[in-house]
């Protein structure tokens, strides 16, 4: 017998299987909708909330600060900007470096950070410690390749420094210094 003869036999069971449909048919939409209306917004706001963890850290980039042929062998201070993300929070931090040329012509920078407490050390910053980095705070000094001759512990850190075809230097990450021993 099939489901309509058995409907026919039996109308009130035609009528209980329609209303099962209708209300099957409201619970799927209402519960659809529901779950689409809750959904989609704590997706939308875990992506923002999740994102800045999955974003990879800045690294690795590079800063046109000056160009080659400007750069002596006496150190100057360069200034210049670098975009910074931390977590959720992105600002501009201002970074500063001593850049300079060697005896045979290789340009180097090297960070203002003294290594004995963080301060900022200066060129010619004291003159008792002519043609030297001094840092006001303690005391510390350094030779123009940034070992360190008192106070501090370990040389002034070094950035990594290209030029380009066009005769810029850039400069990349802060490393240790590989200049003295
Ligand atoms: S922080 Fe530079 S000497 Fe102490």
């Amino acid at each position: 017998m099939t489901e309509e003869q058995k409907d026919l036999q039996h109308p009130q069971r035609k009528t209980a299987r329609r209303e099962m449909s209708r209300r099957q048919f409201l619970s799927y939409t209402l519960g659809g909708t529901g779950a689409f209306m809750v959904g989609v917004p704590i997706l939308y706001n875990l992506r923002f909330a999740v994102d800045p963890l999955l974003q990879k850290k800045e690294g690795g980039e590079w800063h046109k600060v000056i160009e080659a042929n400007k750069v002596t062998e006496e150190p100057q201070s360069i200034k210049f900007k670098v975009h910074v993300v931390d977590g959720w929070y992105e600002s501009e931090q201002q970074m500063e470096a001593w850049i300079a040329k060697d005896a045979n012509g290789n340009i180097f920078a090297l960070s203002p950070v003294c290594k004995h407490l963080g301060c900022t050390v200066n060129w010619n910053g004291n003159p008792d410690y002519q043609n030297q980095y001094y840092c006001p705070c303690h005391g510390a000094h350094y030779t123009v390749d940034g070992k360190q001759l008192a106070v501090a512990s370990a040389p002034l850190d070094e950035y990594t420094v290209r030029v380009d075809e066009n005769g810029w230097v850039y400069l990349g990450d802060i490393k240790p210094n590989t200049r003295v021993k």
